[in-house]
């Protein structure tokens, strides 16, 4: 390998180890030391002839970024599964690979899922805030913050990709039965889970937790609005660690005022953060998370390895490169 130095990348926010120590192996590397979304103009500034770019969530990576990176711009590694803050296309069109962090963080997120239906199906929230505050005043009560059972429920899935396919692992524990809706049908998995296609409407009606796992895109751009919330029944609730995007938050917002359904568990919202003034805040079925699905100590650092050994094999052509498409 003759000088690898030769190479530039610029992170966009710290990340964890090992992945700059792996980078500043073989790539001159300019990371930003904040933990803060960067501005826009310095986005531009700090992407000029860099060959690689190492980008997460909140960067809105499109042709204006490209093109201020220039022609040497030949990697866009995503610190991320979901690369719709990409513009894949413009990236095609200019030869850059795109690529992301699969396997690494399924089993996280599908904890998080998880945590997120137990949660909400039981008033964890609201309960562990009624004691910190000096309200629990009765002891043992018969009607003391009743829930509803996951046990023996319907979970239905929409989106049986790494992610869905794992949080039906984890609902057969819970003696769940399990319904799911996707782009395509998986027998094998059908069979090795016993969980069952149905169409998505079947699902909605069916279902006392809805999780969705689908990835953002034109099709799946607020799949779930006023007219798919409202199939659901009255006691089920809505869980997204998806994107935000796949649901309208106008109409999930007017169902949960309405009572249309029990309540929900969010990870991601139409657009992060969320100020206190969105009424999901004041609502009281809603159990809200910061965007957390893949945040454990492991999996971050298992994430910032392969987007960074993304950019070396891209560059150098060797070992395993996770390519979107
Ligand atoms: C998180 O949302 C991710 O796409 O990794
Ligand atoms: C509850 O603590 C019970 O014993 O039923």
């Amino acid at each position: 390998m003759d000088n690898p130095q030769k190479y530039s990348v610029f992170i966009t926010r710290k990340i964890p180890e090992p992945g700059p120590t792996i980078l500043k192996k073989y790539l001159q590397v300019n990371m930003n030391p904040e933990v803060n979304v960067l501005d826009r103009e310095v986005l531009i500034k700090n992407v000029k002839n860099v060959d690689a770019l190492l980008c997460m969530l909140g960067d809105k990576i499109d042709s204006n970024v490209m093109d201020a990176a220039g022609a040497n711009l030949k990697v866009i590694s995503c610190y991320s599964v979901g690369y719709d803050h990409v513009d894949i296309k413009e990236a095609e069109k200019r030869k850059i690979i795109v690529t992301n962090t699969p396997n690494v963080l399924a089993n996280t997120t599908a904890d998080l899922t998880f945590s997120l239906i137990l949660s909400a199906a039981r008033n964890i929230i609201n309960a562990d805030s009624h004691v910190r505050r000096g309200n629990w005043k009765f002891g043992w009560t018969p009607d003391l913050f009743l829930g509803y059972d996951v046990y023996g429920s319907t979970l239905g899935i929409i989106g049986l990709g790494e992610i869905g396919t794992l949080v039906a692992k984890r609902a057969k524990g819970f003696g769940m039965e399990v319904l799911y809706y996707s782009n395509s049908r998986n027998q094998k998995i059908e069979s090795d889970l016993s969980i069952s296609y149905v169409p998505l409407e079947e699902l909605l009606q069916r279902s006392d937790f809805v999780s969705i796992h689908a990835s953002l895109n034109k099709s799946s751009f607020h799949m779930i609005d006023e007219s798919k919330i409202n199939l659901m029944k009255k006691t089920a609730f809505l869980i997204n660690t998806s994107r935000g995007k796949v649901v309208n938050e106008k109409h999930l917002i007017k169902a949960l005022e309405d009572k249309q359904i029990a309540g929900v568990g969010l990870d991601v919202y139409e657009d992060e953060p969320i100020s206190v003034s969105n009424p999901l805040i004041h609502l009281p079925q809603t159990v809200l998370l910061p965007h957390i699905g893949s945040a454990t100590f492991r999996t971050r650092s298992k994430m910032a390895e392969v987007s960074a050994n993304n950019i070396v094999n891209s560059l150098f052509g060797k070992g395993t490169v996770y390519r979107i498409k």
